[in-house]
């Protein structure tokens, strides 16, 4: 099992959602964060319209999406990522996959695969 996180910006979080759940997600974890990428917040399209309301220092308003696949569902996932948060402007986003030791529901205690 593998965990996705993957940073996108808020104005793709809808589409990229709706592509996750049509793609068969069994789940996800979505998160309020800001941060910077190497242009360090500089550059981006959307700077100036979260100037003095939510932007600190640089830091860029964007969503974090967690969720758990199968490490066989990697590559497709990263499809559906790509193709719906991409705008080809700088922030983007990013997607990182990690190994995943074990995922447990607490409801039935199932480990693993059946886990998801
Ligand atoms: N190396 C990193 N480690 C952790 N988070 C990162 C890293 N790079 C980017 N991020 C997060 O992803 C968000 C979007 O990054 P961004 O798309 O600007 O990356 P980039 O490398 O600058 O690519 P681009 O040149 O396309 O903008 C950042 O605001 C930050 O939250
Ligand atoms: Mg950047």
């Amino acid at each position: 099992m593998k965990r996705i996180e993957a940073i996108v910006r808020p104005s793709r979080l809808g589409a990229v959602l709706q592509a996750l759940a049509k793609w068969g997600v069994s789940g996800i974890t979505v998160t309020e964060t800001v941060g910077f990428g190497q242009q360090q917040g500089h550059s981006e399209v959307y700077t100036e319209i979260y100037k003095g309301t939510e932007q600190v220092a640089g830091l860029v308003p964007k969503r974090q999406l967690t969720f758990y696949v199968l490490a066989e569902q990697v590559d497709e996932v990263i499809q559906c990522l790509c193709e719906t948060a991409r705008t080809g402007k700088p922030g983007d986003g990013k997607i990182a996959v990690s190994d995943l030791e074990t995922v447990v529901r607490i409801r039935t205690g199932e480990k693993g695969r059946k886990s998801l």
